[in-house]
């Protein structure tokens, strides 16, 4: 049996990918990592939690000690990893907490992968899941490839980029096996609601205002989060040793059109009369360094291993909103607490 680690299996896009392999892989034994920062939440997997090839460790990959002594005892045979810090936002508040994490949380995950496989490395992975975000911004033209130089601009970006040179590194330097991912903007069911579309669909029902930065030309790729966890499985079984591929929905939209596209659905499914949600579209300060536009070439990963989204922006955005409205449970459960006080941080002061 395999044994597989997936960490930050409990956040957004972690619980989709967990999900995929407990329930598509039962030859698999599937072990997810999870420190729950505010971003992690076990009740995104309540329906696969007892399924016997499935087990969650709670723990912290910056303790260096911790990682070493959990590779030793379960001989991992591939790792997925997805735990980071993740909101731009929060990055130009406290970066140090991405530089733990992101860096020094992915380098502890690397000496234990390299440790354990150092004397038989076949058939072993180690897939690190990043961000388009790496590449900077686009102008109105062009798209990223996987040849595209590294420009971060936001310590969120500069943090994932430090980690994706950490695993080519270790690549380069001790034959790790590895894949690597950059995939622009997801967006679906379970996403923490600071990020764009949840925070904007969760202050609609709640009828708060819908802080748009800047002029609100600022334009992003959207990926439906499923989609993404389609790429993972392909590329963790398919994809070539050493190699990078983007991942990109096809679907770049400014900001300000894809807030009007919510509202419009928003009036609709709440039976408000249409341009009512659009009434608490609200301009503000911009974000520090807000990067322009992400734009996707997924050419390489949709040639070489045939992956494409199997969802439309429509049918994503209708499965996302319809989940949003049918768990209000866990939405009040998540804006709770610790997101109060970043919520007045962030947009009342
Ligand atoms: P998320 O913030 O929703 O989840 C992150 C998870 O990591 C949480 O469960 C959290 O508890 C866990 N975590 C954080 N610090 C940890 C630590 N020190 N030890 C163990 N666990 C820790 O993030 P997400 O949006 O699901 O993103 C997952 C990964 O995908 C990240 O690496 C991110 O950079 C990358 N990514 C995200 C997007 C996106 O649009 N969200 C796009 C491309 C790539
Ligand atoms: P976000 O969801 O934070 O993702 P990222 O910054 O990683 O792309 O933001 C998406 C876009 O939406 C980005 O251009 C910033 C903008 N945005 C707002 O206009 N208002 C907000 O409150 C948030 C969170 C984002």
């Amino acid at each position: 049996m395999k044994k597989i680690l997936i960490t930050g299996g409990a956040g957004f896009i972690g619980s989709h990918v967990v999900r995929l392999f407990v329930t598509k892989y039962s030859e698999y034994q599937i072990y997810n990592l999870d420190a729950l920062t505010y971003a992690g939440n076990l009740e995104n997997l309540v329906d696969i939690e007892n399924e016997p090839n499935y087990t969650f460790l709670k723990g912290d990959i910056t303790d260096e000690s911790f990682i070493s002594n959990l590779f030793e005892k379960y001989q991992f045979d591939g790792v997925i990893h997805l735990a980071a810090e993740s909101h731009v936002d929060r990055s130009i508040e406290d970066p140090m907490a991405f530089v733990k994490t992101n860096v020094i949380g992915t380098v502890n995950l690397l000496n234990a992968a390299r440790k354990l496989w150092a004397n038989n490395a076949e058939g072993k992975r180690f897939y690190h899941i990043s961000t388009d975000e790496v590449y900077g911004s686009l102008g109105a033209e062009g798209l990223f490839t996987e040849t595209t130089s590294y420009d971060p601009n936001s310590p969120y970006s500069a943090s994932k980029a430090s980690s994706d040179h950490f695993v080519r590194a270790y690549g380069e330097t001790y034959g790790l096996p590895y894949v690597l991912t950059n995939c622009s903007n997801n967006y679906g069911p379970n996403h923490f609601p600071e990020k764009l579309i949840p925070l904007f669909i969760n202050n609609i029902i709640t009828n708060k205002a819908l802080p748009v930065y800047g002029d609100g030309n600022y334009t992003r790729d959207w990926l439906f989060v499923v989609d993404h966890a389609r790429a993972i499985d392909l590329v963790f079984h398919e994809g070539i040793n050493h190699e990078t591929y983007n991942i990109g929905g096809f679907n770049e939209w400014k900001n300000i059109d894809l807030v009007q596209l919510l509202c419009s659905i928003m009036d609709d499914k709440l039976g408000r009369v249409a341009g009512e949600s659009a009434k608490l579209i609200t301009y503000v300060k911009d974000r520090p360094g807000h990067d322009l536009r992400y734009a996707i070439d997924a050419g390489k990963i949709n040639k070489q291993l045939g992956w494409e989204p199997s969802v439309t922006f429509e049918q994503g955005l209708e499965i996302t909103v319809n989940w949003y409205l049918n768990n209000t449970d866990w939405l009040n459960n998540v804006t709770t607490g610790e997101y109060a006080t970043y919520y007045k941080k962030q947009y009342l002061k």
